[in-house]
Formats: structure tokens, C-alpha cells, sequence
């Protein structure tokens, strides 16, 4: 079935956008040329091929949509169906990137597609963040680093907390401002 994303697009595979952009250009100024990378949730592939071009790393993509899987391996991209970093291995990555979905719905009000697992992220808006951050620590290299895009619409602070807890430090390394919402890139390391 064909949806349509936020911007009015038919699809069933989340464009690239504000966020997308920004994540994109923050991973590709702090990820090296040997760094082996995971972008959860690559939707279209953007993130992940523009890591790969800026950096020359070897970047890959994972999606529970499996639509989003095969418009990134349309794009040439290695892309694993996956929940989160279920089938991944420990200490494997040397950064890990997610643009989540992260807008907080009324659960009464849910649309059941694929566009919803691309924006909504649960009634806090961190449902997911919060699974993705319970596991990250497993999958990621000693030195590694995560970083995630979250928006003041998801509570910055909490996500911040949460990641506390999970025995990382959080620093804001990027933001940007829009009249609906301020966008973050949080960089993790342990
Ligand atoms: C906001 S979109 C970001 C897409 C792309 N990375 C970008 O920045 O343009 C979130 C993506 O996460 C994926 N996603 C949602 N829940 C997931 C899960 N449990 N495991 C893996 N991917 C998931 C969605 O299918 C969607 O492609």
C-alpha cells in the first residue's frame, strides 16, 4: 500500500528531510575513512550513502520496512532487515547512526503502516530510542560511538537521561531550529 509521509508524498519509505540532512552531514564530519558503520532505520538510504561517499567508511543500513531495505540496495547500499540490532553481533561498529522515529501519538490515534513506524515513536516519542538504546552498548566496538538524531518535540533531556543509564555520556554535537521543533544530534560514547 502506498501512504503518504508528512511532507504529502506518496510512499512507503520515509524521504530524506530536515533531520535526515542533519545527520547526514554531523556522521560525515565524525566518522573515519576505517570506521565500519551501522545507520538503523536507513529508510531510503541517504544517511548511509552519504557517510559512505563523504568518508570513503564501509557503512551499511538496516530497516524493520522491508521497502526501505530494497530502495537502498536499489541505491547499491548493504542493507539487513532487521528490529533494531537484533541479528548484529557484539562489538562490531565503530559508530552507529539513527534518525528514529521519534513523534510522540496518542495511542488511540495510531495509523498502522509503515509511515507510522517512521514517525511515531510511542506516547512519549521515545519508545523506540528507549529499546534502541538498551541494546546499543552490546553491538558497539570499545571505542565506539552513537550518534542520534532527537528533536525538543521528543524531550531532548530525557533521552539524555535515559542514555545516562545505560552507561553513556551524551554531548550535543549539531542542532538546528524550525518553527515546529529544534533538532539535535546527541554523540554517546561510554
Ligand atoms: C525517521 S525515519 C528515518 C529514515 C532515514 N534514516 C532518514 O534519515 O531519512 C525512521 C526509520 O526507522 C525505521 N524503523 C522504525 N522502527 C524500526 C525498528 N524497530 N527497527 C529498525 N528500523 C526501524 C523506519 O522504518 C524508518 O525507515
Amino acid at each position: 500500500m502506498k501512504l503518504a509521509d508528512k511532507r504529502g508524498l506518496e510512499t512507503d519509505v520515509y524521504q530524506p528531510a530536515e533531520d535526515s540532512h542533519l545527520l547526514a552531514t554531523t556522521a560525515s564530519e565524525r566518522i573515519d575513512d576505517g570506521d565500519f558503520v551501522l545507520e538503523v532505520g536507513t529508510g531510503s538510504g541517504y544517511v548511509v550513502e552519504t557517510i559512505a561517499d563523504e568518508t570513503g567508511a564501509r557503512a551499511i543500513g538496516s530497516d524493520l520496512n522491508p521497502h526501505a531495505c530494497e530502495r537502498a540496495r536499489d541505491r547499491g547500499l548493504e542493507a539487513v532487515r532487521a528490529d533494531l540490532l537484533t541479528p548484529f553481533a557484539a562489538s562490531t561498529f565503530d559508530a552507529v547512526v539513527f534518525n528514529p522515529p521519534y513523534l510522540p501519538t496518542d495511542p488511540d490515534n495510531e495509523w498502522d503502516d509503515w509511515m507510522e513506524h517512521a514517525l511515531s515513536g510511542g506516547e512519549s516519542g521515545r519508545e523506540v530510542i528507549d529499546r534502541f538504546l538498551t541494546d546499543v552498548g552490546r553491538v558497539l566496538s570499545p571505542d565506539g560511538v552513537v550518534l542520534l538524531l532527537v528533536s525538543s518535540l521528543t524531550g531532548v533531556e530525557e533521552v539524555v537521561e535515559r542514555a545516562g543509564e545505560e552507561g553513556f555520556s551524551a554531548v550535543a554535537v549539531a542542532d538546528e531550529s524550525f518553527p515546529y521543533e529544534t533538532l539535535t544530534v546527541l554523540e554517546l560514547v561510554r
